[in-house]
């Protein structure tokens, strides 16, 4: 008998798993997610605010009543979680708006909040006796499962998007990751495609970060939400800004906050905001247009410096879709030049140092109060994703490299002047 996981229902054809099945995917093949139902009667019996506020871990470990594995001596963790909520001031100002938030995700052990998940996922797999790990990725969460298998001592076999940056290169090649980059990113995600042979053929644990394909990894998302609602006094706010790529993080969080709802944590919901690259927008048309959530029609081209989003085709789509429609919300088509200034702003003004996905909520915010889908005077939450170092290259694009300079100071004024417009030291 499981702690309080209930059932594992797939998402598509409805059939119902135990968790002691040690279910991945559904046998139907019907690329359904097979969803985690928690028993919120016995949970509610002790899980309260003060419960929860009393938790000795501070990392997302803390909120191991609501996840798997069963057994806690199976949790592989590096401290994932428990990222703090910075309250914006200097851009708060500049937006105009007055309660602005940003859950900062890059202090994550490997730099995006993909660490929750796979923390999750590999401990998950540990508990199944699994060995060897196969993933297909666009780097973030590949890098975030290399790091946990490395801690658990297993073998991991990545397949990367072409374009991937090299800091998720690196820390999947010192990890010790088996990674490659794969050509053809188009109608069927090729490394999708390499991950799902690899799996069939060899009987690899699947551990990417979407949800027809591993049903585990999207339970840590989801404590992104219970940090939020308690790092606001057990409050909600009125919006939270989410990029998408897949769309599970989307999913989970929604999650998070049913989650509290139900057991009573909480008495109203956020409505929550998806945001993709205009050279990615599989998923906000698939909102905008109706298309049918389980059949979105695929991007045939993503082409976007946010790269994290450049899943063409949101796997978690339906969980997606659903979570913007009860949650009253709506789904923004960014540019990539508002997601680089996006980014600018959040460093500039913040000193938070996100990667092009990692600031694609917030630029996301900048079109909706420009658009006036959303007022100045209402709480928003920024998820900022992923780190800035991950791929500086982007900021030598558009920066270029600094300036070299003798040590004088009629130089160091005369470039100062030049480069960076500063011509009074006042
Ligand atoms: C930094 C970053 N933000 C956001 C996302 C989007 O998450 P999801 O694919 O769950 O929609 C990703 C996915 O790779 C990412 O790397
Ligand atoms: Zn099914």
């Amino acid at each position: 008998m499981s702690r309080y996981i209930k059932y594992l229902k797939c998402s598509r054809c409805g059939k119902v798993y135990a968790y002691e099945e040690k279910p991945v995917t559904c046998v139907n093949n019907d690329l359904g997610r097979l969803d985690i139902y928690y028993d919120y009667e016995a949970l509610k019996e002790f899980y309260t605010r003060d419960y929860v506020s009393t938790r000795e871990r501070r990392d997302q470990w803390r909120f191991f009543d609501l996840l798997p594995p069963e057994n806690p001596d199976n949790i592989v963790s590096l401290g994932e979680g428990g990222t703090p909520l910075l309250r914006s001031e200097r851009l708060a100002e500049v937006l105009g708006v007055r309660r602005l938030w940003l859950k900062d995700e890059t202090r994550n052990p490997t730099g995006s909040f993909k660490d929750r998940g796979m923390s999750v996922s590999v401990s998950v797999a540990k508990e199944f006796g699994y060995r060897n790990l196969t993933t297909a990725s666009s780097g973030n969460a590949a890098a975030a499962l290399a790091a946990y298998a490395a801690k658990a001592g297993m073998n991991v076999y990545a397949f990367v998007i072409e374009q991937a940056g090299y800091g998720k290169i690196a820390q999947l090649l010192f990890y010790g990751a088996n990674v490659f980059r794969v050509r053809g990113l188009g109608k069927e995600d090729p490394t999708v495609k390499l991950m799902r042979l690899t799996y069939e053929e060899y009987g690899f644990f699947p551990s990417p970060s979407f949800g027809p394909f591993n049903p585990y990894q999207i339970e840590g998302p989801k404590t992104i939400s219970y940090e939020v609602v308690e790092q606001l006094g057990w409050n909600v706010p009125d919006y939270v800004f989410v990029p998408v790529g897949a769309a599970s993080l989307l999913t989970g969080v929604w999650k998070g906050f049913r989650d509290y709802c139900e057991l009573g944590l909480i008495d109203r919901l956020p409505h929550l905001v998806a945001v993709q690259s205009s050279g990615n927008p599989p998923f906000v048309r698939a909102f905008k247009e109706g298309q049918d959530p389980h059949n979105i029609r695929p991007w045939s081209k993503p082409e976007t410096i946010a790269w994290g989003l450049e899943d063409p085709y949101p796997w978690d789509g339906d969980g997606g879709i659903k979570a913007l429609k009860d949650s009253g919300g709506f789904a923004e088509e960014v540019s990539d030049e508002l997601i680089l200034k996006a980014m600018k702003y959040l460093a500039k003004y913040e000193g938070v140092f996100a990667e092009p996905s990692g600031a694609a909520g917030l630029a996301g915010l900048m079109q909706a109060l420009n658009s006036g889908e959303v007022r100045p005077d209402e709480e928003f939450v920024i998820l900022v994703t992923g780190h800035g170092l991950k791929d500086p290259d982007i900021v030598k694009e558009v920066e270029g490299d600094a300036p070299t300079i003798n040590p004088d100071l009629r130089e160091f004024q005369a470039v100062l002047r030049d480069k960076y417009g500063v011509s009074s030291l006042e």
